[in-house]
Parts: C-alpha cells; structure tokens; sequence
C-alpha cells in the first residue's frame, strides 16, 4: 500500500486539502463562499456531520420536530421530499454556482446543515447563539456506509480502490470532510466546553432509544415536547415516519433523485439517486466487510488518535 501510485491519492470528482481537510474539491468554492457570506441568527439551528452518519434520518427528524404543529403525518413534506431538500447542506445546496441567496426570508428557525468541520466554520455561527447538533458514527459504519455510497455514485470506487486500499485511506485522513478523527474532536470538545452551543448525538444512540433521544434533541433546540404530545404519543409517531422502513418505502425515496452540486461544465446537474441514501442503517454492519489485518489497522488508528480524549465509540448493536 505504501507504494500506491500518487495519483490515486485523488478520486475523479477529487478531494482537495483545505484549512486541514480534506474538501471535496467541487464544493471547495461553495465551502468558501459559505465561510464569506453566511451570517447566523440566534435561532438556527445547524446540523453537523460526517458523511454517510445517519445525517439524512436526523434531519428528517428535526424537520418533523421544528415543524410537528404546522404539519399532520399525512400532509408533511417529508412525504414527498428527500430530507436534503428541507435541510439543505451549505456547501452544496445554499451556496451553488457562485450565487450569494438571499436567506434573511426563509422562516425561523432556519434548518441547515454541513459536513464542514467545526474549526472551519464561519466566525458568525461560533459567535451567534444559534444550536448545532453534531451526529456521530462509529468509524467503522461511517467506513462502510461511505464504502457502500460510493459504489452507487461511483465516486469513489470508480477512482479504482479496493476496499483495503479505501480502508488504508480513511486511516490516513484522505477521504471526503476527512480525517474522521479531528472532524469527530473538533465538534466533541465544543460540546464538552459548550454544551449549550453543541449538542453531540451518536447514532448507535438513535439506534438504541430513539424517543430518549429526540425528547433530548427537542429541548436542546427550544422546542419541548409537552405534556399532552407526550400522553398523545407524538414522539412515537414522529419516530416512526423518520424510520428507516418508512421513508425507504415512499416513492420519492424509491425513484427520486437529488442534486448536490454545482452544473457541471455542459449545464447539467449530477443527480444522486435518493435510494442510495437509506441501505441498511445497522450498528455493526461492518463486520460483514474487514478482515482481521484491516480491523487491525483501523483500531490502531482510533486507539492513537482518540486515546486521550473521553469519547468512546459504540461497535455492535
Ligand atoms: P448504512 O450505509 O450503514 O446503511 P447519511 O445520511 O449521513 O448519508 O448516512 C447514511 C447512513 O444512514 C446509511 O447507513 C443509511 O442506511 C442510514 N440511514 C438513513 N436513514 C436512516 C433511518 N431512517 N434510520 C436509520 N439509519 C438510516
């Protein structure tokens, strides 16, 4: 692996170092022009991640939440949207084609999220009082998921990776936000120094107790579930529609697809199809991918890199 020719390095679509990550080198641009522009009000709330975390589920579930008195289970757009489309990415849906939008008429609270790591997020979200929410996946699922996403996009299998070489490049840091580690920590001891400004959720924890965890979720973003929401079973229900099974099944998550970037050189958009966002959604499908020299590898990495922090990751359901 050591002597693998350099311009692997760089999958087709290209990933770029920036500020210390490693920036997917079409959204570079956009990732500036979101540093540049983007002014934060005290009550938005942005929803942070590494790729392939369980980001679309929990924005499913924080649109339903922000939005559960404006809409029934029957008339919600999630019914007919792919998530992206209520929360959409900075750097890939809000700042496009080098256009500055106008976001000062969108309602409040403004639904946001980004994969950018929080040291290089713009100064006015660090200084305003609006929320993050950071979602976090142990990195071998994130690996996998990642792994996996890629060979629907061909993104990155078609830069020609095995998956050994793909896991050896994650254990470099030179994979898309990358590396996983300072992604993790940068957002990991914001939360612990300010735990009002950066709620850190696992998704293993989602996994585990979803209702606990979204009564969490609601009080951390100002909207509380009431006694009477409570007795009516309104988590419960919300928990459901965001289910892996049930928003797989709709149409729009069947046969839809979603832009994420810019138009391309000839005018057009790459279009992902929406399926490619809901797989498996298990804890522990990676066992089903490494091999003992690959665990090896992987748990040498996270033992260096997170051995002097308090955060533990969770591996098998
Ligand atoms: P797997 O590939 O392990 O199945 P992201 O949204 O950040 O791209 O993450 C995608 C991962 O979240 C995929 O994991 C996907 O299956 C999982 N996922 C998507 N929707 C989910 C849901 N409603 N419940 C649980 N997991 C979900």
């Amino acid at each position: 692996l050591a002597s693998l020719p350099k311009a692997k390095s760089f999958s087709p679509s290209g990933i770029t170092l920036y500020q210390d990550f490693w920036c997917p080198t079409r959204l570079l641009q956009n990732v500036i022009s979101f540093q540049n522009h983007f002014h934060a009000h005290d009550h938005d709330i942005i929803l942070a991640s590494k790729p392939k975390s369980g980001t679309t589920w929990l924005k499913a579930i924080i649109f339903s939440i922000v939005n559960r008195t404006q809409f029934t289970l029957t008339n919600t757009p999630l019914l007919t949207k792919v998530s992206h489309e209520l929360v959409p990415f900075f750097e890939a849906e809000v700042y496009r084609n080098n256009a500055i939008p106008d976001l000062t008429t969108m309602s409040s609270p403004r639904l946001f999220s980004t994969h950018v790591p929080y040291a290089s997020l713009p100064k006015s979200i660090k200084e305003s009082k609006c929320r993050i929410i950071y979602l976090c996946r142990n990195p071998f699922d994130t690996l996998v998921s990642l792994w996996q996403f890629g060979s629907h996009l061909c993104d990155i299998r078609s830069s020609g990776w095995t998956f050994e070489e793909f896991v050896e490049r994650f254990c470099e840091g030179k994979e898309v936000f990358g590396p996983f580690w300072s992604h993790v920590l940068g957002y990991w001891k914001e939360s612990i120094e300010n735990p009002n400004k950066v709620l850190f959720l696992k998704y293993e924890d989602l996994k585990e107790d979803i209702i606990h965890q979204m009564k969490r979720l609601a009080e951390f973003i100002g909207f509380p579930f009431s006694p009477d929401e409570l007795k009516q079973g309104v988590v419960e229900d919300i928990s459901k529609l965001c289910s892996l099974n049930v928003l797989k099944d709709l149409e729009v998550n069947k046969n839809g697809k979603h832009s994420f970037s810019d138009v391309n050189k000839n005018g057009k958009h790459n279009f992902v199809p929406n399926k490619s966002f809901y797989r498996k959604g298990e804890v522990g499908d990676w066992v089903n991918h490494f091999s003992p020299s690959m665990l090896e590898r992987l748990n040498k990495m996270i033992e260096g890199k997170f051995k002097d922090s308090s955060l533990n990751f969770k591996y098998l359901a």
